[in-house]
């Protein structure tokens, strides 16, 4: 293990299991560290620092971006809701956040289903597959342009590989820059087909479409690249997550076997499962803030202008509000993880994401009697937008 002068918490290169053992690591040193690197910046790994500093946005602020280093807004503009602080942020969630509360998305349950079978039917006749590639990958993309956007099938044989080049390629590739080309014109050219169409039609992109007709006098009205980065953030936010908590909980369901047979036979487990995992390898694991104003915080001076990390990853296996936080244990007594984020910010996407990722492993447990992954297999990790799995063969047996 590194020391922690050498250690990068934000290197592409630590993954998989090095990664929370570098992050525990960090943790022992104390709730809130100085860390040299990227500029310098304050690591948040204590559960209380950092939902204090996730609901505070008024000290710490999203403004500026959540990733370093990040380009400035001349070169890419900071997104909405994401990269913006209330009130402006507010104005998205109050007119989106109605389309993706539980309720509203219980009616796409069984559409969700038929799209977690059909994925499964390309694979399951072979006895084998990559589970990370062959599905979990493409489910989140698929349900979010064929049942959330309702998009046409031509457009979602084009966009779809799109929005997975953005998520899973590495950034800075042609490829990569490609694709979110491709993404921004296919969010500039839907709002602009939604606003041309007079029946109103509902859902994101017509909530996203009006966020203009809900800004009070004295806000600024959002740009037409704003409200495209408010469609294009649901892809990117929802993809990559959702993907890699698929993937955990099977590799998960594979390393054991005997919880594989008890959430099978008992498949009301499964909520339990997922928050567990979210628990233990949240995909978003840090965001960072620019701070506001001079601040104390855990005894440490934090200055105006300084950077910090947020590690829900941290939070969420802080041995002070986990016993025995490193353990898959379906009976807690509680679920307060982090996995989400906190305050203003909080994931909009909880519910969609609560939802597909329960259908897809209820589905999998269904139609696979089994599942294993081979003698000697390696689980490949990548460390892009969502830390998770991005390879996991697998061999299984099938219901009759
Ligand atoms: C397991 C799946 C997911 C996880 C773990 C996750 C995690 C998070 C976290 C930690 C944040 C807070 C960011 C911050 O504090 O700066 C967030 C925000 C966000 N998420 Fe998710 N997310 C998931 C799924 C989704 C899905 C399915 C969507 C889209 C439908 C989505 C869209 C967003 C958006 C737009 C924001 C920004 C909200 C705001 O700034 O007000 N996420 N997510």
């Amino acid at each position: 293990m590194s020391t922690l002068a050498t250690l990068d918490l934000l290197s592409s290169e630590l993954k998989g299991p090095q990664y929370w053992e570098a992050l525990r690591e960090l943790q022992r040193r104390g709730p809130l560290t100085w860390i040299e690197g990227h500029g310098g910046y304050w690591a948040a790994t204590g559960y209380d620092v950092v939902l204090q500093m996730a609901q505070d946005w008024t000290t710490f602020s999203s403004a500026e971006g959540i990733t370093i280093p990040r380009p400035g807004p001349d070169v890419v503009p900071y997104i909405v809701p994401l990269e913006t602080d209330p009130p402006r942020q507010r104005v998205y969630r109050k007119q989106v956040n109605p389309e993706l509360t539980a309720k509203a998305l219980s009616i796409l349950e069984e559409p969700i289903r038929q799209v977690a079978n059909e994925l499964i039917d390309t694979f399951i006749d072979r006895g084998s597959c990559d589970i990370a590639k062959d599905f979990a990958r493409r489910f989140p993309g698929t349900v979010f342009f064929k049942l959330i956007i309702r998009c046409p099938d031509e457009q979602f044989q084009l966009v779809e590989p799109i929005a997975r080049d953005i998520t899973f390629e590495p950034p800075d590739t042609e490829k990569w820059r490609n694709a979110i080309n491709g993404l921004r014109e296919w969010a500039d050219a839907t709002l602009k087909a939604r606003a041309g169409d007079s029946s109103d039609s509902g859902g994101v992109v017509n909530a996203i479409l009006h966020l203009n007709d809900n800004t009070a006098e004295e806000l600024e009205t959002f740009a037409d690249h704003e409200l495209a980065s408010g469609l294009q953030i649901l892809v990117q936010g929802g993809i990559g997550t959702s993907a890699s908590v698929i993937g955990v909980i099977v590799r998960e369901l594979c390393e054991d076997r005997g919880l594989q047979e008890r959430v099978r036979n008992d498949p009301t487990l499964i909520p339990r499962l997922i928050e567990e995992c979210l628990r233990l390898e949240p995909p978003l694991p840090i965001v960072f803030r620019t701070t506001r104003r001079d601040v104390d915080v855990a005894g440490r001076q934090i200055k105006k202008g300084d950077k910090v990390g947020i590690f829900f990853a941290a939070a969420n296996r802080d041995p002070t509000v986990f016993e025995r936080p490193d353990e898959l244990d379906l009976e807690r007594p509680h679920y307060r993880h982090l996995a989400f984020g906190a305050g203003v910010h909080r994931c909009i996407g909880s519910n969609l994401a609560r939802l597909q990722i329960r259908v897809a492993i209820e589905q999998l447990l269904a139609r696979l009697s089994s599942f294993w992954m081979p003698e000697g297999a390696i689980i490949e990790y990548s460390s892009l937008q969502a830390r998770g799995p991005s390879s996991i063969p697998l061999e299984f047996t099938r219901t009759s």
